[in-house]
């Protein structure tokens, strides 16, 4: 019998600092593709992000997987390495990518979904990043 799909998601938060620059650039190009965001001494942010996965309700458990386990991860993986950390000098996992919105929410999906393997039926359905209470960004496993 088939069972209901249900998507669940975890709501995490961080605060760091980082500064939008590529080191491919020269500082002109940088200044003119970044603007602020590429002062030289970073910028702060209070983001949040949330990860959501998807998968059938068992009767058993009714649950898609255990919140608290989602949220142990999330933590662990996440939060605890990006909180008031500098995005550019501190986070291995983050190294060689300008550090937008877009690119953390891959990093972070790319740091969590190895986590979930074991946690069969729920799938990582999509990783959200804000960087700000209005701005944010959204990735789901896809290449364009
Ligand atoms: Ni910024």
């Amino acid at each position: 019998m088939l069972q209901p799909y249900v998507e669940i998601t975890r709501r995490e938060e961080f605060s760091a600092a980082h500064r939008l620059h590529n080191p491919g650039l020269s500082e002109a190009e940088n200044r003119t593709l970044f603007g602020i965001c590429n002062n030289l001494h970073g910028h702060g942010h209070n983001y949040a992000f949330e990860v959501t996965l998807g998968g059938p309700v068992p009767t058993m458990s009714g649950m898609v997987m255990d919140l608290n386990i989602l949220m142990g991860i999330l933590k662990a993986e996440v939060v605890q390495q990006l909180d008031h950390k500098h995005l550019n000098e501190d986070v291995p996992w983050l190294a060689g990518r300008v550090t937008t919105a877009e690119n953390l929410s891959v990093a972070i999906w790319e740091r969590v979904a190895p986590h979930l393997a074991r946690h069969a039926g729920a799938k990582l359905v999509k990783v959200r990043v804000f960087e700000s209470r209005d701005n944010f960004v959204e990735y789901r496993g896809q290449t364009a």
